[in-house]
């Protein structure tokens, strides 16, 4: 019964929430399935191939205070960092070097990091790799700002909005921080022409299986191009060091659903996965995922950009990483391409 819902899914049926409610209190029936009609699914638009993206977190200063997050500004035990401009454009030449033709600028809500200085960085990149795309993760800003990252040609941008539901949102997050915002974040960022992320953190603390079922419906209506999701690590500097982190087995799962709904959405397999369980990202592509963000910030500031305890790939050099990840990924069955790997609407 559970197997005809899935492959209702997978014929590109909408569930309604109950439906999605019964697939994730019954997944142990019809995880193999999933995985099954997900990686044809996946393969139908995006073939064998996973693409890599080349992440700089260029910055560790927050002002924000979430209370899931290592980095948040009320942790006084981080070792606070910047990278110059001129070291996040060295960061992109040797990801160019290594075949990366999509970097990500991650950072905390940094004010030091102005508009007109973000846009700069872009444009830096743009100008010495224009085969390349740009990917912001920096947060919540105004449309104005927004619309100056886009001119100055940054073309995608990754704001996971963390629940779709407003209650919950506010046990994650202090009093000055708004879900309306985030949701206007995104909708401003669509408006835009960017290919947005979106995504949330799977067994954050108050999180229910209800809730994941309005957070598949909720990305069915939002249509991002990306989905962003990994299990919740608790940080021992946080409030939430206490709390239980989320699991590996309901993280593939829901990748799986995710690749269902949205057939052609760029699906990561999260670092925060690599870390809950040694083969994570392993499993993750084989759930439905098909895309890597290896480490590019210098080794010397990995471990100081640690939203959760236990990180992996910390130490390494990146070009290390990406030849360990290619030999991890082949044994998939698929392959570590290195085009920039867009959203694509039509088929492979
Ligand atoms: N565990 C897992 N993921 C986390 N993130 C932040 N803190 C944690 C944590 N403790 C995720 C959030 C954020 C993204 C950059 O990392 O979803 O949007
Ligand atoms: Fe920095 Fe959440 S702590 S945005």
């Amino acid at each position: 019964m559970y197997k005809e819902l899935i492959q209702k899914l997978a014929a590109g049926t909408a569930l309604t929430k109950e439906e999605y409610l019964a697939l994730i209190r019954n997944r142990e029936a019809v995880r193999d399935e999933a995985a099954r009609l997900a990686s044809e699914m996946r393969k139908h638009y995006y073939g064998n191939r996973v693409f890599i993206r080349g992440l700089i977190e260029f910055t560790n200063y927050c002002k924000n205070n979430c209370y899931y997050c290592g980095i948040r500004a009320g942790n006084s035990h981080v070792e606070r960092y910047r990278l110059t401009k001129e070291e996040i454009w060295d960061c992109s030449d040797a990801g160019y070097q290594l075949g990366f033709r999509t970097f990500v600028l991650q950072g905390g809500e940094d004010a030091y990091f102005t508009d007109e200085l973000v846009a700069e960085i872009v444009r830096g990149i743009k100008r010495r790799h224009p085969d390349c795309a740009v990917t912001l993760s920096i947060g919540e800003r105004e449309y104005e700002s927004y619309r100056m990252f886009r001119e100055a040609g940054a073309d995608r941008y990754l704001l996971r909005h963390e629940t779709a539901n407003c209650e919950h949102y506010e046990k994650l997050h202090p009093d000055n921080m708004s879900f309306e915002h985030r949701m206007k974040c995104l909708r401003d960022l669509k408006s835009l022409g960017y290919q947005v992320g979106a995504g949330f953190m799977v067994g954050s603390p108050g999180q229910t299986e209800e809730h994941l079922a309005d957070e598949l419906l909720f990305l069915k209506e939002l249509q991002p191009q990306m989905v962003g999701i990994g299990p919740f690590i608790p940080h021992k500097d946080t409030p939430f060091g206490a709390e239980q982190a989320g699991s590996a087995e309901l993280t593939t799962f829901l990748l799986s659903l995710i690749r269902l709904t949205l057939p052609n959405v760029l699906l990561p397999a999260t670092t925060a996965l690599g870390t809950i369980d040694p083969t994570g990202r392993e499993k993750g592509i084989m759930a439905g995922a098909n895309v890597l963000m290896p480490n590019l910030s210098p080794a010397d500031v990995r471990k100081k950009y640690l939203l959760y305890d236990n990180k992996i790939c910390t130490g390494d050099e990146a070009a290390q990483c990406i030849e360990c990840l290619k030999n991890r990924i082949r044994k998939t069955g698929c392959d570590i391409v290195t085009d920039r790997g867009d959203f694509r609407i039509t088929e492979d």
